[in-house]
């Protein structure tokens, strides 16, 4: 029996000793897509090298916003993170292509981009910026939430403190309706709208639901006025640091915790937007037809501004997929 202890002692030992610790860190909920994807991708990465790499998830902010997880990526501080596509935008302008309003139609459209010339061109761009893309992922369409007025029609943002995740087209889209973008990290967004610092914002029913945005708006614009979405990547140096087999176990895991992904946010945003409709009072404007396409001209009439930053090229790319 001692033997059998001693052995049993050993086996465990000889995985701690020589197992490898990844750390992933994101800005969400664990209850949210992106955060029910990442513990997927842990669970499988942890079974499948039978405990010798060990994923560590760092949710909520707790350690980096989106920003700070870019650059602790390089420095070798995290080895994964999940950023929006708005978000690593600062490396490679062209992520910015997801935020353009109103030039990607349906999910099936976003889909068909992940596996385009669109998402070659974005991963190697990413490369020479020194980050590896795994994965793209989804979490769907952005609507406008606000306290004081209900926005029908574009111009009824003029003059509202909307926060934003801070990418130039964002930014750009509604200054264009005469709108004030305050950028700021997510996990701050509750206390400002909390505060009243701020007077709107735009995210996804899950985003919303989760960190209780609606707690503090009056009115929720159906507006899918640009699309949030992830770019999962690891830095050029770690990647390269792996062996065939460990790229080979992350890749599967993450295949798998791809496909998870893509059917959680479906679910997740489906049934946060009944949520939210039941525990909030908030007035929710639909877009008909008429005004969505009064939404819709009145954006595209600017696309020419966004050319320099995401390309003609690309934007003439993803209207093929249409
Ligand atoms: C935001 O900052 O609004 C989003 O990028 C948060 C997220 O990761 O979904």
């Amino acid at each position: 029996m001692r033997i059998f202890q001693f052995l049993v002692l050993i086996f465990f030992l000889s995985i701690y000793c020589y197992s490898k610790t990844f750390r992933i860190s994101h800005v969400v909920s664990d209850n949210s897509p992106k955060g029910l994807a990442i513990s997927f991708f842990k669970k499988h990465v942890e079974f499948n090298s039978k405990g010798k790499i060990k994923i560590e998830i760092y949710p909520n902010g707790v350690l980096f916003d989106d920003r700070e997880a870019l650059d602790a990526l390089k420095r070798g501080i995290i080895q994964f993170a999940a950023p929006s596509f708005s978000k690593i935008a600062d490396y490679v302008p062209e992520f910015q292509i997801y935020d353009m309003p109103y030039l990607f139609k349906s999910m099936d459209q976003i889909h068909r981009s992940y596996i385009s010339d669109v998402s070659s061109y974005l991963k190697q761009k990413a490369l020479v910026k020194g980050f590896v893309v795994l994965a793209f992922w989804d979490n769907g369409f952005k609507v406008i939430t606000t306290r004081d007025k209900p926005i029908l029609k574009p111009l009824d943002l003029k003059g509202l403190k909307i926060r934003t995740q801070g990418s130039f087209v964002i930014n750009k889209t509604l200054e264009l309706v005469g709108a004030k973008p305050v950028v700021k990290p997510f996990n701050v967004v509750i206390d400002l709208l909390k505060a009243g610092i701020i007077d709107g914002q735009q995210n996804t029913f899950s985003n919303i639901y989760t960190q209780g945005f609606y707690k503090y708006q009056n009115y929720m614009t159906l507006s899918r006025l640009g699309f949030l979405g992830y770019a999962f990547i690891t830095s050029n140096k770690f990647w390269n640091s792996l062996n065939s087999k460990e790229k080979k176990l992350i890749m599967n895991a993450l295949e798998e915790a791809t496909a998870f992904e893509y059917r959680v946010a479906e679910e997740k945003n489906k049934d946060n937007f009944i949520r939210i409709k039941i525990h909030s009072n908030m007035k929710i404007i639909k877009m008909d037809s008429k005004m969505l396409k009064l939404w819709e001209e009145y954006f595209k009439n600017y696309y020419s501004i966004f050319y320099p930053v995401v390309g003609k090229k690309l934007i003439d790319e993803v209207l093929r997929l249409e």
